[in-house]
């Protein structure tokens, strides 16, 4: 029998190693709304919806931390109606978030420089940090206004002061003080970065924290992204062979 079209058996993801800290650039918004004549924003409104569904999805299999890189530091150069777009998204988005993911216990945390974002902004990323803190399911790390190069400028400032102040020696520098002066101290490396929409770039998003990530590119645009598209990116990922510079 002909196999041709016929799809591929869907992934049980309950078989699988999965990763404990799954990545996901969002991106792919702006050509998916091009291709159906729409304004750029009317993708970024589609991404939303995507990625509320994504995020419970990996809270319910059980991933334990999701980073998912929103607004880089460098997209502030996009024309200045689409970031104006973006910020009213990031509001009501950000006042629904606090009432959404309270059944799924997740914990929201912001990773980027807060300062860029209007005291609105500011006021609510901070409370949805505040009521989550004592939840106890999956850690969802939202990156806005991110930049890996701008955060490792930010953590060697900060060792430099402590070493000139005397707080710190020279030799007391390792490779744990700078992952502990990163936005994610504390928490695991990525195992898994996902970008959808076929781009086979980091784009600024955790360099030093990637060192020895497993990258799956899919040629999907993220508002077209599934849940399915998803366990593909998993059982890939359960395929790869880890190998840390060793044998
Ligand atoms: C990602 O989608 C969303 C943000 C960067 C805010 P894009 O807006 O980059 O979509 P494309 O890459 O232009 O299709
Ligand atoms: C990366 O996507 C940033 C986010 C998804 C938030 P971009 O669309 O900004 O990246 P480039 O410009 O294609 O590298
Ligand atoms: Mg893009």
């Amino acid at each position: 029998m002909a196999l041709f079209g016929k799809k591929q058996p869907q992934t049980d993801v309950s078989e699988l190693i999965l990763p404990k800290h799954v990545g996901i650039i969002m991106d792919g918004n702006g050509r998916w709304a091009k291709k159906r004549g729409l304004p750029r924003k009317a993708g970024h409104t589609e991404g939303a919806r995507t990625f509320r569904k994504i995020t419970r999805y990996c809270s319910e299999i059980g991933i334990q931390y999701l980073t998912v890189y929103a607004f880089s530091t460098e997209n502030w150069r996009r024309p200045e109606d689409e970031v104006g777009a973006l910020m009213k998204l990031f509001k009501s988005y950000l006042e629904e978030a606090i009432r959404d993911f309270k059944d799924d216990d997740i914990v929201v945390r912001f990773i980027g420089d807060k300062n860029g974002f209007s005291p609105e902004l500011r006021e609510l990323m901070d409370e949805n940090e505040e009521c989550s803190r004592e939840r106890q399911g999956m850690v969802l790390n939202i990156a806005m206004n991110y930049g890996s190069r701008d955060e490792i400028v930010r953590a060697v400032r900060a060792i430099a002061a402590d070493v000139r102040d005397g707080r710190l020696s020279e030799d007391e520098i390792t490779e744990q003080l700078v992952s502990d002066h990163l936005y994610t101290a504390g928490q695991p490396d990525p195992d898994l970065i996902i970008r959808p929409s076929g781009e086979y770039r980091i784009s600024n998003f955790l360099l030093w924290q990637s060192a020895y990530t497993e990258f799956v590119i899919m040629n999907k645009l993220w508002p077209d992204f599934q849940k399915e598209d998803l366990d593909e990116a998993l059982r890939i990922y359960s395929q790869r062979n880890r190998r840390y510079g060793g044998v």
